[in-house]
């Protein structure tokens, strides 16, 4: 997605890199006391775990693998109090490739030797504070440690699972996928409540939104896709953002924005509809980078989208990269609340 970026983001971060550990996976030490990750760089680094027990290794040429590694964790974490253990692959692949049947395996076992860990059907449904013992498996070995799904910023082993969406567009799954991440922060909005979407065509997740109970307004030049004509709860404006009016008096409890173009002019689009957004109100916001190359102007950017966000009154819950983005980053933001400090949430 960012190819070519990486080398320049560890030394923005302060991090050396040890080992790849899987396509998408860095074992990385910090080189110095930092805040990472920096609210501007975190989603280059969506899902992250400090690494306590490391076994690097060939599963596949060690004998009796799977028990030896959850000895191996039942000791080195099982007074730890650890709520339930979540093991995920190094080397991604489907449901029945090799190294998800690994993962699989060690997790039962280790959840049979690791004091005090029960096993979980619904990870969604954890606390997002609670501690997880969190394994991550692959052809480089095994890497574990303990994590809150929040200081992760994810629920599952190795970030979140790709979240399908109907058919309308590629996009639903932008804010199925936010909706979820939003739980590691707050409570999504209650069924019925009412969104404001801006640059809602064709529609995908204006679809998501209805599916969920929610009321839509839905804003663009373009029209939605014809699926969701007369659809209950949708009203469609036909209007270029920058002139839409909300109904005078009108306050919405939501805002999502997807508008394509620079960033800088859609988050002005956003702030200048703010007073029509309940206090407490959410804001999702795409962050387009698309036209970006160079990281040193991805920083700038996204800097000063964050900071004009910041100067009006909304908070930042999270910056990070769904799967379901391509070029672009996810912003969860709360309108009025500038205290929300979401580590103490
Ligand atoms: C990436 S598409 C949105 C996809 C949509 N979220 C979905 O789920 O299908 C971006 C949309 O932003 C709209 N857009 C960009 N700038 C706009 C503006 N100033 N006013 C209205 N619509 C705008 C475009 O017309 C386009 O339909």
């Amino acid at each position: 997605m960012f190819d070519g970026l990486e080398s320049g983001l560890l030394e923005d971060a302060r991090l050396d890199l040890v080992r790849s550990v899987g396509a998408e996976y860095r074992l990385v030490r910090p080189t110095a006391p930092s805040t990472f990750p920096d609210p501007r760089t975190a989603g280059f680094f969506p899902w992250r775990l400090p690494v306590e027990h490391s076994w690097p290794c060939s599963p596949a040429k060690t004998d009796g693998f799977v028990e030896k590694a959850a000895q191996a964790l039942a000791a080195r974490f099982g007074s730890r109090g650890a709520r339930t253990v979540l093991v995920g692959s190094l080397d991604g692949g489907s449901a029945g490739s090799p190294s998800r049947k690994l993962a699989s395996n060690l997790r039962g076992r280790a959840l049979q030797l690791v004091e005090g860990t029960e096993s979980i059907r619904d990870v969604e449904a954890l606390d997002p504070t609670a501690p997880v013992l969190y394994a991550m498996v692959g052809k480089a070995g095994l890497f574990a440690g303990i994590a809150s799904p929040r200081e992760a910023n994810g629920f599952h082993p190795g970030g979140e699972k790709f979240i399908k969406a109907g058919g309308i567009s590629r996009a639903g799954g932008k804010i199925a996928g936010a909706l979820h991440h939003l739980r590691l922060f707050h409570e999504p909005p209650a069924r019925g409540a009412h969104w404001l979407e801006l640059g809602a065509s064709p529609g995908g997740m204006t679809a998501e939104l209805l599916e969920r109970g929610y009321q839509v307004t839905a804003v663009d030049r373009a029209p939605l896709d014809e699926r969701l004509r007369g659809a209950p709860g949708l009203t469609e404006v036909h209007a270029d953002v920058l002139h839409f009016h909300a109904p005078s008096g009108h306050r919405y409890d939501a805002i999502l924005c997807d508008m394509n173009g620079d960033p800088r002019d859609s988050m002005r689009g956003v702030l200048r509809l703010l007073p029509s957004l309940d206090s407490g109100g959410l804001v999702v916001f795409t962050l387009k980078l698309a036209t970006e190359e160079r990281l040193a102007r991805i920083h700038e950017l996204t800097g000063e989208v964050l900071a004009a966000a910041e100067r009006s009154g909304l908070a930042l819950l999270s910056l990070t990269h769904l799967p379901a983005n391509r070029r672009e980053f996810t912003c969860l933001f709360l309108h009025g609340t500038p205290d929300f400090d979401p580590a103490r949430a």
